[in-house]
């Protein structure tokens, strides 16, 4: 491998937590070490490169923490950083503490920073996609997605239960506000009979029909998936105009909330998070600037940050037919 010159890194994970972060730091940190590159800990996002809270990190400070849910960096969505003021105080940071290169563990907000710090100071930046929502471009699985979704999973089948038992519906909340990857997934795995997502247009008619259908066929309880972006205007709302439709029906709403990122990483994040923070350290290594690191079809690719913002994974269509031919 073709050695440049990135003599010092600082890493930080930014944005909503998701769990492998941890498991990406340690890959940054050890790759670092491995090919003598000395690398920072950035504490809270960019809030720590403003506020100047680097500590140097070795293989050993990253111990023990690949089955750690969460971040030991902490992490934030920095409001100083969206000023010049505050990114001019962060580049003086980098500055003082000699930082060729930033290593950007977050989402799509993370990334913009990154890139408006890139084109306004020059500092190198390579981004690692850390979210639950999987809705960056560039890769097949962003670090912590598979684990939410086995969170969002194991809750939904706790509810059929009571569900089942007491002949109820349940319309439980996954997270989600722009992107439907973790409703969709968690509601086929989990055999629910609607699923509602920002990326597609529902209406109340056609949930109510969906109802009806079930209930000619002899179901008795029913769990529909609501990503919190969808567009019907709300689950409460949505529960409660079901029930004016069908007064019979004895319903329930479940907010999963903030469970779902929290939690021991399971084997495919731990595994995504050590080949994407190796991958980042290596792109720096080999002259890469301003893109994001990720896997495609199981290979180690390079997307430009730009495109990785602006553009969307599709949901995907086959899925979405094949959860509405299952449910009923
Ligand atoms: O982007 C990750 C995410 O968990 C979204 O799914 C969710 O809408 C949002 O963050 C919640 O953010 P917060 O923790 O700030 O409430």
């Amino acid at each position: 491998m073709q050695k440049i010159a990135v003599k010092k890194i600082a890493v930080f994970t930014s944005g909503g937590d998701s769990p492998g972060m941890n498991a990406a730091l340690r890959a940054v940190v050890r790759t670092a070490n491995f090919y003598q590159i000395e690398c920072y800990g950035v504490r809270e996002g960019y809030n720590g490169l403003i506020n100047d809270d680097f500590a140097k990190m070795g293989p050993r400070s990253v111990r023990n923490i690949i089955n750690q849910g969460g971040t030991i960096l902490k992490s934030a969505r920095s409001l100083e950083f969206k000023t010049k003021e505050g990114r001019q105080k962060a580049y003086e940071n980098c500055v003082k503490h000699g930082i060729d290169a930033l290593v950007c563990i977050g989402g799509d907000g993370t990334f913009s920073g990154a890139k408006i710090f890139n084109e306004e100071f020059g500092i190198k930046v390579i981004g690692v996609p850390g979210t639950i929502d999987n809705d960056i471009f560039g890769t097949d699985n962003t670090i912590g997605y598979d684990t939410a979704l086995n969170t969002a999973m194991e809750a939904i089948d706790k509810i059929r239960d009571t569900a089942t038992s007491h002949s109820r519906v349940f319309f439980v909340e996954v997270m989600g506000r722009d992107a439907g990857f973790i409703a969709l997934n968690s509601g086929i795995a989990s055999g629910a009979l609607d699923i509602l997502i920002p990326e597609k247009k529902d209406s109340l008619e056609e949930l109510f029909a969906t109802f009806r259908k079930s209930g000619e066929r002899g179901k008795t309880s029913s769990i529909v998936v609501v990503a919190e972006g969808e567009q019907l205007g709300g689950i409460y709302d949505i529960a409660r105009a079901t029930k004016t439709e069908f007064p019979d029906y004895d319903i329930r709403v479940a907010i999963l909330g903030h469970i779902q990122r929290g939690g021991s990483p399971s084997c495919a994040d731990r595994v995504l998070a050590s080949r994407l923070g190796f991958g980042a350290v290596v792109g720096l290594m080999e002259g890469q600037n301003c893109v994001m690191a990720g896997m495609r079809s199981n290979k180690l690719v390079y997307t430009p940050i730009e495109e990785a913002i602006r553009k969307h994974n599709e949901i995907d269509k086959e899925l979405l037919a094949i959860s509405e031919i299952l449910a009923i």
